[in-house]
């Protein structure tokens, strides 16, 4: 089933899922209209489970998220279904192939029962919090970067990442060459990066530490990887949707290879001819994405809205309210977080704590409140 379908798919059931719970409010859960609904739930979403072992709906924030992707906020029934979710405390939400009807019609019950009654998760319908897994270390660790980098954390990293960091550098020097994608080369570095989050340390002591100025681009993808694959894991992205996630962050800024050099790297205050020049490496990646084979959809899209704030405003500019993709909304988090963080041209790296509030004073504007939340979390803040 294409990518698009199961968005419209899912939208479908949650439609159904919404009417089912609205009917029980209204009649009894015994009310043959309640049980109509109940059996096209079910068979809506026996189809999707015979293609796929799972379907998973998220809420992160006000949104709702089904197979990673985020379903139109302006409509009615997802935002009702979120509600419904809230007021549950659900905020993870899988259906596993085999589930039967009657499975199905205990748990639309449940959703239906006043607020204060529990909803449990059963066999074929598993319910949880969108949370962390990071283990809590004994010990605090530093970030990498300035001069508290303590020397065990760049340790760790030379053990982890060096050759990693090596295979990316070849593959980003191929593209910036002869501005063609090795496909391969970033999926394979995803794989061994998302293998990398089992040894479940601190994401920040993987960072790669930045050694000169002309060095950022290729360290600061590095580091964006890094700090959205973390993200991705913890609100519980698996599988495909993680490693398309990792792809996505990894080519983000690509179009910057479009840009050129002496105005990436310049000194001192841009103009606003250059500042524009500038923003189109998220309109030319875009494009140059598309017209490439194996990239993910997602990449195309996170190149295109990794500037474009969680309100919708920022570059480049979309009409009609548009919300960045969860997976955009992630990159530019991780994105500022590393701009911030790192020594640039004209730019020395910013204090922990100047970097926290204004991440901080991001939320619910320019960056998703929940995923902020869930940044600290992650990087033990
Ligand atoms: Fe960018
Ligand atoms: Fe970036």
């Amino acid at each position: 089933m294409p990518e698009l379908d199961i968005q419209g798919e899912i939208a479908k059931v949650i439609a159904q899922l919404n009417a089912a719970v609205t009917n029980i409010g209204l009649y009894t859960a015994a009310h043959p209209q309640v049980g109509q609904y109940v059996e096209k739930t079910h068979s809506l979403l026996a189809g999707m489970l015979r293609e796929r072992p799972e379907v998973t709906i998220m809420l992160v924030g006000n949104d709702l998220v089904a197979e990673g992707h985020p379903l139109p906020s302006d409509s009615a029934y997802v935002a009702n279904f979120s509600r419904i979710l809230r007021r549950k405390s659900v905020e993870r939400l899988t259906f596993v192939a085999g589930l039967p009807r009657e499975e199905l019609q205990g748990f639309i019950q449940d959703l239906a029962a006043s607020d204060a009654a529990s909803i449990k998760t059963t066999p074929s319908i598993k319910l949880g919090k969108v949370e962390l897994r990071v283990k809590q270390a004994g010990e605090s660790r530093g970030w990498v970067g300035g001069d508290d980098t303590p020397i065990e954390v760049l340790e760790e990293l030379a053990a982890l990442t060096a050759n990693e960091l090596d295979q990316l550098k070849d593959v980003y020097l191929r593209i910036k060459t002869h501005k063609q994608i090795d496909v391969k080369g970033v999926d394979e570095m995803v794989k061994r990066f998302i293998k990398g989050f089992r040894e479940e340390v601190n994401p920040l002591s993987l960072l790669a530490s930045l050694k000169s100025s002309h060095e950022y681009t290729f360290t600061h993808v590095v580091n964006v990887g890094i700090l959205t694959m973390a993200q991705a894991e913890s609100v519980g992205f698996t599988g495909e949707h993680l490693h398309a996630i990792g792809v996505a962050s990894f080519l983000h800024d690509i179009g910057k290879i479009f840009v050129p050099e002496e105005i990436m790297n310049k000194k001192g205050k841009l103009s606003e001819e250059e500042r524009m020049i500038i923003e189109t490496h998220t309109t030319k990646g875009a494009r140059y994405l598309m017209g490439t084979e194996g990239i993910p959809k997602l990449a195309v899209l996170a190149s295109l809205e990794h500037h474009l704030k969680y309100d919708g405003s920022g570059y480049p500019s979309i009409k009609g309210g548009w919300t960045p993709n969860i997976a955009s909304q992630m990159i530019s988090i991780a994105d500022v977080f590393d701009a911030m963080r790192s020594r640039r041209s004209y730019q020395e790296p910013q204090p922990m704590s100047k970097i926290e509030s204004v991440l901080r004073a991001g939320a619910g504007r320019a960056f998703n409140p929940k995923l902020i939340e869930n940044f600290f979390k992650l990087i033990r803040m």
